[in-house]
């Protein structure tokens, strides 16, 4: 089968790596770059260390408004596909690389498979949860991470080409985890021993677009008596700039750049807990059985809530002082996210289905 997969932002990289080299084994996989993420280290180093092929194309769109980022797509993924004319489009998550990459194929009659299919927050305000829903809604075949994602297409009507695979991003761990063990030097880079630091991530456009929340993390951040790293999003960078907040973060809040994925894991797995709002690091926290603290009020991750390993505290200063200080994690972890063989799956079900 000749299969064109789109993908643009740095999640899309990670999900990417373990499908396309199983792809690669028995399908054609033409590779779409939408050039939505384009920093060396949001994009590059992540095709470099985890030996993603080249892209076929990259579209180089770039950065700009929710409907002019996507519209630009759009028209690009359209032209691509009328010339290339795959068999499906396979499409990665929530950003707009997902929903300008399903939209485009589904009128032109093109089938569309999306991998993480059926996540809901129920916050219609995310810009993500806009484009899970058409997604999902204009796929062919969609691949389930969790038993709760099969659920929310259940209510939503949708029951044909269900498929509960697991996630793609246990895959990805569990083939880099021991290369991140042997390779990154993070640790003894940034000057930190296993268990004596927190990582955080912030990106979520409710947190950085908003004066008040970031403000609220920052100050949450340099309230605590625990050293901090802080791999910056290019978004949170550029507001935490605006807002004046960059140079009011305390010295025991060790902000550097983005970081690859190697380093990620290494620095997640030796973290005390983790403070994101991020939606994968969410599930790679608990994963590796490190407690999370999520800035959000809501998560489409609700299993790694319900089994105890996540809290969410919102942007409340408070609350995630409270939460650095006292949340534990639980001791019990389910098999939520399957068991690492969710590439191998997808590839039999297309098979199955060509
Ligand atoms: C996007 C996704 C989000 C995902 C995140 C992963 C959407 C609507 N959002 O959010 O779901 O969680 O990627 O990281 O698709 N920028 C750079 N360099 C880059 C990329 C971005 O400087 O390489 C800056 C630009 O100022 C840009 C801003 O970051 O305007 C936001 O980038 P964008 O891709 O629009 O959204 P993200 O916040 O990255
Ligand atoms: N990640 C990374 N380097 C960083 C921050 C995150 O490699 O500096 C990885 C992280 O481990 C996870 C993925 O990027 O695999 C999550 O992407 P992000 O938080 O940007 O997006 P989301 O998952 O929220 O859509």
């Amino acid at each position: 089968m000749k299969i064109l997969s789109v993908i643009g932002a740095r999640p899309q990289f990670i999900k990417c790596a373990p499908l396309s080299r199983e792809l690669r084994k028995s399908h054609e996989d033409i590779l779409v770059h939408t050039g939505q993420h384009y920093d060396h280290n949001m994009s590059d180093v992540f095709f470099k260390e985890l030996g993603i092929p080249e892209p076929d194309y990259n579209l180089g769109i770039g950065s700009a408004t929710q409907g002019e980022q996507t519209g630009k797509m759009l028209t690009a993924i359209e032209k691509l596909l009328i010339n290339e004319g795959p068999d499906m489009v396979l499409v990665y998550g929530d950003t707009n690389s997902t929903i300008a990459g399903s939209l485009a194929a589904s009128k032109l009659h093109i089938p569309v498979a999306h991998v993480e299919a059926g996540l809901r927050s129920f916050d219609r305000t995310m810009p993500e949860e806009i484009n899970r829903i058409v997604t999902d809604h204009v796929s062919d075949l969609l691949f389930c991470p969790t038993e709760t994602a099969v659920t929310n297409l259940g209510n939503e009507g949708i029951t044909e080409g269900v498929h509960n695979v697991g996630d793609v991003m246990m895959d990805a761990l569990q083939y880099n985890i021991k290369i991140a063990g042997d390779k990154s030097t993070i640790l003894d880079d940034l000057g930190l021993s296993h268990q004596d630091f927190m990582i955080a991530t912030v990106h979520r456009a409710s947190n950085t677009d908003s004066i008040e929340n970031l403000s609220s993390i920052v100050k949450a951040f340099c309230s605590v008596d625990t050293n901090i790293v802080f791999p910056v999003h290019p978004r949170t960078e550029k507001y935490l700039r605006q807002y004046g907040l960059w140079d009011k973060l305390s010295e025991h809040v060790n902000v550097i750049s983005p970081v690859g994925y190697l380093d990620m894991l290494k620095l997640m797995s030796s973290s005390r807990k983790i403070l994101t709002d991020s939606g994968g690091v969410q599930k790679e926290a608990y994963m590796l059985g490190v407690p999370c603290i999520t800035m959000r009020d809501n998560t489409e991750w609700v299993e790694t809530v319900d089994d105890g390993w996540n809290i969410l505290v919102g942007a409340d200063c408070g609350m995630i002082v409270d939460a650095i200080d006292g949340f534990k994690g639980a001791g019990v972890k389910g098999n939520v996210f399957g068991s690492g063989d969710a590439c191998d799956k997808i590839c039999t079900i297309l098979k199955e289905s060509s």
